[in-house]
This record gives structure tokens, C-alpha cells and sequence, in this order.
């Protein structure tokens, strides 16, 4: 006898373990179901984002930076260290305990707002009278309403699989045991680069190999040239407009075989590398042909603009459908579709979705690029500010890059706000609630932002729209 389910959503990443959340929230008798592992066997909700992304490469992230400003920029305080060391085990430990925390944070709230969990794999057996059967092992759900939040899984090169020891996913790529001599990456996008990053501040030769010639082909290009500029005076090296030929898992290590930029013939011998050339929509085992589940030629589940897809009281949202593969976009979508099942008006505005990338300096934007604006005849000003004008990041020792807003020409309305420097990602705020409230350039100029502090470099690229800075 199958159990009944208002809703029942299959995932439990960001996409899924909130829509749930929302659904419950809703007054809806809610189940989710997720199949994640964590190394005993036991659940491990979250995902991708909270087991292999976001998080963990985030917990990287810092710790390594702590490692880089304590071997380099420590002294320029008067901080004197001798014998500094990086303990890998250790600083994978504190990583896994970060997982953790946020993996028994959601089972948590997963009580308190009485989502029933199910471990396991979740597919279609059939449609029936009033809603869909799933099942996950043996036993049998009735969901009245089916939100598929399955996630992404990293794409691999033709003949090239991830044996995780060598070949490395943004899984493996997150547990290298020891610092590599030599480490070598495929794909110079947001993982390439976050990954590329942690591993060099450790001390390891980072070569990132690029088939596009552009150097982050979608962000605003004057905000790729500075951020590109500064990896590159930090060691990475980066080859743009590489074709990458026979890859061998040696012994001993890999060798990429690739013809470069020029044409001429190049062979990269690494200890480790890291394939990041995007991800792949997951329906593996959800058994959507049962039901006749629409998937498009990506693989991705088809939806319409509220994430319905063809089946009728069948929804997807996050990483599995079209859209940005972002943890915040999959929420969105999550709360849209719950409260859309409610009757009520959930709403996703793409157009207002940061990105941000966790480099150093970190790179974050919303909105609409010059490049955008330009091919779409769009008239516009701009108006930049640097950090090395703004006082706090002088204080922190930390003044590379800039904020830069783009404004339409006549009505001042913000089209896109790009950041590369010092807590991008926290900055981009105030740009996505402006962006959200269709604020003019002046109305950020106009705001008192705190002294002395990064967002006022916000507030002056928002004044050099209108060429009329005050520290610069
Ligand atoms: P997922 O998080 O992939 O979750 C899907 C879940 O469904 C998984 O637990 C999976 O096991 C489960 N599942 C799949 N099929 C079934 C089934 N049939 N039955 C039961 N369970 C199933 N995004 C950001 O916004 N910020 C970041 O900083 C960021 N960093 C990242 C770093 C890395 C290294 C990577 C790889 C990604 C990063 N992302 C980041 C992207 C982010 O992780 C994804 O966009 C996000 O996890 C998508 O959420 P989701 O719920 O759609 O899917
Ligand atoms: P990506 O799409 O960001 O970058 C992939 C790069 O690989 C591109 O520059 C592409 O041109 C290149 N590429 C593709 N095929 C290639 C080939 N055969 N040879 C050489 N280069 C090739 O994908 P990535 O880095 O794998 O990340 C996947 C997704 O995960 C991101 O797009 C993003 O949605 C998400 N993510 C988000 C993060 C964040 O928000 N901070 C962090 C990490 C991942």
C-alpha cells in the first residue's frame, strides 16, 4: 500500500530540500527523497552544493587564502611567522566537518517543518488515479504533486573517465591528500578557476587549459581582463584557445596532449587533473520514461517559465532544467514551484540572479554586460571606481579591481552592476536589491553607505555613471 503524499519532492539538494521546506511550510503533507551517501552509508542531504560544491569548495577556499596571506601578506603587517606548513589532512577534516554541519542542519529542519525523508532512490513506477507512483526501494509513495529537483553531474571528456585518484571530478578534486607538484586543469570556468585557485595558494604549479580563446566569455570583458590579470601575477598559468587531444592515465601521473593557441603541438605532464568543462543535467534512474517525462537533447527535463513540465502536476526545478547551474537559482525555483502549487504567485526574475565566483579577487555580477548591451543597440553609460581609491580596502591590503554599474542612458535604470575585488560576493548584494526595486544609478549615489568600507566604492562607480566621483 503505497503512503500518500501531498507532495513529493526526489532530490534533496538545494533545489529539492527547499522546495520541500516551502511545500511543508504551505500546510502540505510533504515527502522528500534523496540518495546521497555520506561515508558510513547514512544520508547526506544537500547535494551537490552542501557534499561536493559550494560548500566544500568554499571551506578550500579559505583555508587556503589563510595560508596564502599568512605566507605572503602577514610580514607587510609586522606579523612575523617562521616554519609556516599547511597540514592537507587536516584542512580536509575541518572541510568534511563543514559538510556535516550543514548535512544535520538540513535533517533538522526537515523535522521541524515535519518533511517526511525517505533514503533512497526515488523513480517513477506510473501514473495513477490522482497523482503518480514513486518508488524508492521497496517501498511505494503516491505523490499528488512530483517535484523533480535531481541536480547535475560533471561532464567527462570522450575516453577519458574520472578514475577520482588521477582524473579528477570537482569530487576528487576536493580531496587531494597531499599538495601536487603539478596540477593541471581542463576548463577555465567557475570551477577551474575556484579549484585552479586553492590548490596553487598550496603550493602547487596550477597550468589551466582553455578551448575558448576569450577569457571568461561571460562576464563583462573589462572585469575578465582585470580579474585574468591578477591570476596570472598570482602563478597560475592559463593557456586560452587550446584544442586538448590524447589525455593518458600513467602510473606515475597524466600527460594532456593539446595543440596551443598558435597552432603548435604541446604536452602537459601533471601529478593530478582536474576535468571542469561544465556539468550534465541527472535523470539517471528517476525512470521518467515510465511516465513519459520530457527531456531535451541536453538531457535536461523540459519545463515552461514556472517550471512545469509536460506531465501535469509534475514540476522540476535547479540544475536539471535549463537555466543557470547555481545553488540560489535552484531555491528560487524550489519556493516558485511550492506556493505555485498552493495557488499563490511564485516568481523567479532571472534577470537578477548574481553570479559569483570565489576566486581571489572574487568576481561577481547581475545584470546585464557591456557586451550585452552593446549587440543588443542598447544605449547605456557606465561608470567605474577602484578599490585602489577606497580607503577600507587599503586598510585591508586588498585593492585590486573595481565595481562598475552600467545605467541606461536616458532613464538612469541600473542594466548591470559587475564587481571583481574584495567581497564581491557580499557587495553584489545592494546591486540585486537595486536591481529588484529598478533603481537608477542616482539612487545608489544618493544612499549614505558606511565609512570607511568596500561598499562605498559601490556608491562611487554608482556617482561615475554620472562622471561625478568624490575620491577619485
Ligand atoms: P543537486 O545539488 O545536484 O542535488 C540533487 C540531489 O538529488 C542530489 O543529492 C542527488 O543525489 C539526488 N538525486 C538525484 N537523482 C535522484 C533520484 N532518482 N532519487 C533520489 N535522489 C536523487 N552554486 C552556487 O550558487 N554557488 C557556489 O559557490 C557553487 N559552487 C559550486 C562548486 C562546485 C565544485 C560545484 C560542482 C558546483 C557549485 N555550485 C555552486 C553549483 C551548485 O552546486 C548547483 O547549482 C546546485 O547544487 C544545484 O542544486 P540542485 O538541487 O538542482 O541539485
Ligand atoms: P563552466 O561552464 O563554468 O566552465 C567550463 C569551461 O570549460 C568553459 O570555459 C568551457 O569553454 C571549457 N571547456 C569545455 N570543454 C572544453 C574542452 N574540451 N577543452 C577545453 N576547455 C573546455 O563549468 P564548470 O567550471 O565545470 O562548472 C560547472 C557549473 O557549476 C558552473 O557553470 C556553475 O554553474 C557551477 N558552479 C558555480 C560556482 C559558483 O557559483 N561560484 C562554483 C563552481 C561551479
Amino acid at each position: 500500500m503505497a503512503k500518500t503524499f501531498d507532495v513529493v519532492v526526489i532530490g534533496g539538494g538545494p533545489g529539492g530540500y527547499i522546495a520541500a521546506i516551502r511545500a511543508a511550510q504551505l500546510g502540505f503533507n510533504t515527502a522528500c527523497i534523496d540518495e546521497w551517501k555520506n561515508d558510513k552509508g547514512g544520508p547526506a542531504l544537500g547535494g551537490t552544493c552542501t557534499n561536493i560544491g559550494c560548500i566544500p569548495s568554499k571551506a578550500l577556499l579559505q583555508s587556503s587564502e589563510h595560508f596564502e596571506h599568512a605566507g605572503h601578506s602577514f610580514a607587510d603587517h609586522g606579523i612575523g611567522l617562521t616554519n609556516l606548513s599547511i597540514d592537507v589532512k587536516k584542512m580536509l577534516g575541518r572541510k568534511d566537518t563543514v559538510v556535516k554541519q550543514n548535512n544535520d542542519g538540513i535533517l533538522y529542519l526537515f523535522k521541524k517543518n515535519k518533511v517526511t525523508f525517505f533514503h533512497g532512490r526515488g523513480s517513477f513506477v506510473a501514473a495513477v488515479d490522482g497523482g503518480y507512483e514513486i518508488a524508492v526501494g521497496e517501498e511505494r509513495l503516491l505523490g499528488k504533486q512530483v517535484i523533480v529537483a535531481t541536480g547535475s553531474s560533471p561532464r567527462a571528456l570522450a575516453d577519458t573517465p574520472f578514475d577520482e585518484e588521477k582524473i579528477l571530478s570537482n569530487d576528487g578534486a576536493l580531496r587531494i591528500p597531499a599538495v601536487p607538484k603539478k596540477l593541471g586543469l581542463i576548463g577555465a570556468g567557475v570551477i577551474g578557476l575556484e579549484m585552479g585557485s586553492v590548490w596553487r595558494r598550496l603550493g602547487a604549479e596550477v597550468t589551466v587549459l582553455e578551448g575558448l580563446p576569450t577569457f571568461l566569455g561571460a562576464v563583462d570583458e573589462q572585469i575578465a581582463k582585470e580579474a585574468h590579470k591578477a591570476f596570472v601575477k598570482q602563478g597560475l598559468k592559463i593557456e586560452l584557445g587550446v584544442k586538448v587531444g590524447e589525455i593518458k592515465n600513467l602510473k606515475k601521473g597524466v600527460t594532456v596532449a593539446y595543440t596551443d593557441a598558435k597552432g603548435a603541438e604541446q604536452l602537459l605532464e601533471v601529478d593530478k587533473l582536474i576535468v571542469s568543462i561544465g556539468r550534465v543535467p541527472n535523470t539517471t534512474g528517476l525512470n521518467g520514461e515510465a511516465v513519459g517525462l520530457k527531456l531535451d537533447e541536453r538531457g535536461a527535463i523540459v519545463v515552461d517559465e514556472d517550471c512545469r513540465t509536460n506531465l501535469k502536476g509534475v514540476w522540476a526545478v535547479g540544475d536539471v532544467v535549463r537555466g543557470p547551474m547555481l545553488a540560489h537559482k535552484a531555491e528560487e525555483e524550489g519556493v516558485a514551484v511550492a506556493e505555485r502549487i498552493a495557488g499563490q504567485h511564485g516568481h523567479v526574475n532571472f534577470n537578477t540572479v548574481p553570479w559569483v565566483i570565489y576566486t581571489s579577487p572574487e568576481i561577481a555580477w547581475v545584470g546585464q554586460n557591456e557586451q550585452q548591451l552593446k549587440a543588443a543597440g542598447r544605449a547605456y553609460k557606465a561608470g567605474t571606481f577602484p578599490f585602489m581609491a577606497n580607503g577600507r580596502a587599503r586598510a585591508l591590503g586588498d585593492t585590486t579591481g573595481m565595481v562598475k554599474f552600467l545605467a541606461d542612458a536616458v532613464s538612469d535604470e541600473i542594466l548591470g552592476v559587475h564587481i571583481v575585488g574584495p567581497m564581491a560576493s557580499e557587495l553584489i548584494a545592494e546591486a540585486v536589491v537595486a536591481m529588484e526595486f529598478k533603481a537608477s544609478a542616482e539612487d545608489i549615489a544618493r544612499i549614505c553607505h558606511a565609512h570607511p568600507s568596500l561598499s562605498e566604492a559601490t556608491k562611487e562607480a554608482a556617482l561615475a555613471v554620472d562622471k561625478r566621483t568624490l575620491n577619485f
